[in-house]
């Protein structure tokens, strides 16, 4: 593939640009490599947009993204795949352009950017308050499609690969996964999930393996405060199927009572985890205010690993949600990329904070980037 962009030398492109001055001033910043803390930017609040700001502050101290946006290498994936549209991430890009080069601290309006996100999305035109991991996943998502390698998508036979080892099924299903859904976004975001079926009757295991974007995590029952840990093991607990839920297992030919179980085949680059504070099943919903006790440094999760897999994660960012359901407030807790100094962004805001402050009964949505993965 040949990379038309490739041939011009970056300032030279950057001056072509209409957002050159915006350019210039990242070349600034790769090159100066401050130690003066960027990103230290506040975002106004539109009207009840907290839950979008804390979200954009997480993503915009997602290390990976950040610079993907400020290197500007969301045009060439755009470029090679003749978009139309990517006004989505272009305003996304240049927002995260804003955050980190604007030369004074004060707080910058995401207007352009929720212009886009409500035409992506609708369910966000207006100004009520919503869920900050509803809109994670549709701004993922969204950014995903317009920045996606692949630009028209395969119709994918089906395919039986029973016969095969559960790594060659993962590794064959993964596959297949990225010749429909390739970018930056799956590259840093996207993990595999593994759930096996087991007959009670004749023993037979049969494997599923899915992409996830994030875990929706269930709180563990206690009175005083859980460990995340065990909000983990809780997710991946076998679980039977019984009843009107018996699955039909593929020896028996017949509905049997199957045992379930969550492992995680692989391992994301960030992996975000969400705390299931709301619950659904109430018409007024109410929120659990458990203390959620989660490692700011290596978060291990070996256990949950489908084969021997060894992967060690730190926290760089957390969404809190304050408050009830109805009238809450968003802020974000982010640790620096450059600097590794933590900072609460409470929209227009921006204010150091220790990082034992970063444990609360609101943490809400958990970033974690991977630091070291190993076959064991
Ligand atoms: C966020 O800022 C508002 C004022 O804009 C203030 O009332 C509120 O207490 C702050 N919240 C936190 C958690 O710092
Ligand atoms: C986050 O939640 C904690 C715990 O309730 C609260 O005390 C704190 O003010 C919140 N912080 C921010 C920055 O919103
Ligand atoms: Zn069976």
């Amino acid at each position: 593939v040949i990379r038309h962009g490739a041939m011009l030398h970056p300032l030279a492109a950057a001056m072509l640009h209409p957002l050159a001055s915006i350019s210039l001033s990242i070349s600034v910043f790769f090159s100066q490599n401050s130690k003066n803390a960027q990103g230290l930017v506040g975002l106004r609040n539109l009207g009840n947009t907290c839950f979008m700001n804390s979200i954009l502050q997480c993503l915009s101290n997602t290390h990976d993204l950040r610079d993907y946006c400020l290197r500007n290498t969301h045009r060439t994936d755009l470029n090679n795949n003749c978009r139309a549209n990517a006004a989505l991430m272009e305003e996304f890009a240049k927002l995260t352009q804003i955050l980190w080069t604007s030369a004074s601290n004060e707080a910058i309006s995401p207007s352009d950017f929720k212009t886009q996100i409500q035409k992506y999305a609708p369910r966000f035109v207006g100004y009520n308050q919503q869920d900050a991991q509803e809109f994670l996943r549709f701004l993922l998502d969204g950014l995903h499609n317009e920045v996606n390698r692949v630009s028209v998508r395969p119709r994918v036979p089906v395919e039986d690969f029973d016969h095969l080892s559960d790594d060659e099924k993962a590794k064959r299903m993964w596959n297949k996964y990225l010749e429909r859904e390739d970018s930056k976004v799956v590259d840093l975001f996207v993990g595999q999930l593994k759930s096996s079926l087991t007959c009670s009757e004749c023993g037979f295991c049969s494997t599923v393996f899915d992409p996830f974007w994030d875990l929706s995590l269930p709180i563990a029952k206690s009175s005083g405060e859980v460990a995340l840990i065990d909000c983990l093991r809780l997710f991946t607990k076998e679980d039977v199927l019984d009843g009107n839920e018996k699955p039909t297992c593929q020896r028996c030919k017949a509905r049997r009572k199957c045992t379930k179980k969550f492992s995680i085949q692989k391992f994301p680059k960030v992996l975000v985890l969400h705390l299931k504070r709301f619950s659904e099943a109430r018409v007024k919903t109410a929120k659990l205010s458990t203390f959620v006790n989660f490692p700011i440094k290596e978060l291990d999760l070996r256990e949950f690993a489908s084969d021997n897999m060894n992967a060690i994660y730190n926290l760089y960012a957390v969404s809190n949600h304050t408050g009830t359901t109805l009238g809450g407030h968003y802020t974000a807790y982010c640790r620096n990329p450059s600097t590794g100094e933590w900072y609460t962004y409470n929209d227009s805001r921006v204010s150091p904070m220790s990082s034992s402050q970063v444990r609360s009964s609101d943490a809400y949505v958990l970033f974690y980037e991977l630091a070291l993965s190993s076959r064991m």
